[in-house]
């Protein structure tokens, strides 16, 4: 497989300063020559940027850098959609809302293949607000609605080349939901399995139904990995901690089974603020995090047809 590394340092997503050192404490932690020792040819194409933002603004008055967000997301659509043509891309974040890019062009990608998209967000959050419900401000809490194609995104973001079908989105680790969040995700076809369904059924159960879905379906499967997806006893490094999340097993588990069954085709890794680590042990956990989605095992296994 030929990963393509793409760098995103874009923090103004998110509340507090540091995720732009995400794509460098990543490489630092060695994630190529993760992906090399496993037998995949890596190609790392640097840092995306913007040019300096344009002040927009919004009857919102919470909403921070509007302008700046609505730039990324155009520069990172372009980069998903002209990368996933030749290989899987693997979107070194900065914060969540890097994901409203990198979805969005892998779905125009998706469209052009006459192959529905499917989105797995692992996430103690749903980020399903619009400009309007958003309370804290912080766009990294909207990405979901946007590509989505929930109303009130446009003259503000990019128009979408391709909504993705909220039936198509499967959502695993959610425990912190807005009010307004919550009133509008239940309303749609999207999946959400909290941690309280993790709990009862386990987390392979859940996501076993989800591939089997992509697959029967042919399509191809987004991952888009938050950071808060983990417990903070072992994934601290970031600003948006949520107690109660995904243990250091569960994780891998998910990232094994997804590599079993050879359904992945791109992969966000978001919302790692190296500023709040400790020795680095996030950034190599998301490292060898992917490593496991990547094909690292302890012992050999059959490729599972779902
Ligand atoms: N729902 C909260 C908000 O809108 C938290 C969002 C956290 N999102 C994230 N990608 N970490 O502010
Ligand atoms: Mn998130
Ligand atoms: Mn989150
Ligand atoms: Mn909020």
């Amino acid at each position: 497989m030929l990963c393509k590394l793409i760098g995103i340092p874009l923090q103004d997503g998110a509340s507090q300063l540091g995720c732009e050192m995400g794509p460098s404490a990543l490489r630092t932690a060695g994630i190529a020559a993760a992906l090399s020792d496993l037998g995949h040819e890596v190609e790392d194409t640097g840092n995306l940027g913007i040019a300096a933002p344009d002040q927009v603004e919004h009857s919102n008055p919470r909403l921070r850098n509007l302008g700046s967000i609505a730039k990324w997301i155009e520069v990172i659509a372009d980069a998903a959609y002209r990368e996933s043509a030749e290989g899987m891309p693997i979107f070194l974040g900065g914060d969540h809302a890097l994901s409203a890019g990198s979805v969005s062009g892998l779905a125009r990608r998706a469209a052009l293949l006459n192959r529905p998209l499917f989105v797995l967000w692992l996430d103690a959050h749903t980020d399903f607000h619009t400009l309007e419900t958003t309370d804290s401000g912080n766009l990294h809490g909207v990405p979901v609605a946007y590509f989505t194609g929930r109303a009130g995104f446009s003259g503000y973001f990019p128009p979408l080349a391709q909504a993705v079908d909220p039936a198509n989105v499967c959502m695993i680790g959610i425990r912190s939901v807005d009010g307004a969040e919550r009133e509008a995700i239940q309303e749609t076809e999207i999946t959400v399995h909290d941690m309280r369904a993790i709990d009862e059924n386990g987390v392979a159960v859940l996501l076993r139904g989800f591939l089997a879905r992509v697959a029967s379906a042919n399509g191809l499967l987004h991952v888009s990995l938050d950071v808060d997806f983990l417990d903070p006893s072992v994934g601290p490094a970031v600003g948006t901690t949520v107690p109660g999340g995904a243990t250091f097993r569960e994780a891998h588990l998910v990232m094994e089974m997804l590599h079993d069954s050879g359904l992945v085709t791109s992969l966000d890794l978001v919302e790692l603020n190296p500023f709040l680590d400790e020795r680095g042990r996030t950034a190599t956990l998301l490292v060898d995090l992917t490593a496991s989605l990547m094909g690292r095992k302890v012992l050999d296994r059959p490729t599972r047809r779902y």
